[in-house]
């Protein structure tokens, strides 16, 4: 396990379309126990393999506060959307920004685990807008350009209190 270098916003990595998994190898089990690493070390709630430089399409994600297990997505494909929320949305590739983004309220995605088994998982809230960032990352986009209005340090709201 190791923790991996995070590309950030400018690198063209960033903006290309990841490939799907075919099979499961010992280099890409390392890649989620890394990304694991890597996330959690970036206190952040979620990590896309482009980020690491890696142009396949994998995701991992914990946002959960009660210490349930990371999420590992192969080949995730949203399948269900409804609802609405708004909020503000960062990510570890641009770093100690935040800007406001609407994304659907529950997200249904089907995917491969990390035994290439198929599942079908739906998150509400928080982990519905993670499923949503997460997957752009594998097509090329960044939140920054679904953002509604400016970006904003994500520092700020604590700043003026
Ligand atoms: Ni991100």
């Amino acid at each position: 396990m190791a923790i991996r270098n995070i590309r950030v916003m400018g690198d063209p990595i960033l903006n290309k379309t990841s490939k799907p998994i075919t099979e499961m190898t010992d280099k890409i089990q390392t890649l989620i126990d890394d990304m694991l690493d890597t996330m959690y070390e970036a206190q952040g709630v979620g990590l896309a393999a482009p980020q690491v430089g890696i142009l396949k399409r994998l995701v991992v994600i914990d946002c959960s506060m009660e210490g349930d297990d990371p999420i590992v997505l192969i080949n995730p494909e949203i399948i269900e959307v409804s609802g609405e929320q708004c909020g503000d949305e960062g990510c570890l590739s641009v770093p100690g920004k935040a800007g406001q983004v609407t994304r659907p309220n529950k997200v249904k995605v089907r995917a491969l685990d990390r035994h290439m088994k198929e599942f079908e998982m739906e998150g509400e809230g928080l982990l519905a807008r993670a499923f949503c960032h997460e997957i752009d990352h594998l097509d090329g986009i960044l939140y920054v350009e679904k953002v509604e209005g400016e970006l904003h340090s994500s520092m700020a709201e604590e700043d003026e209190e």
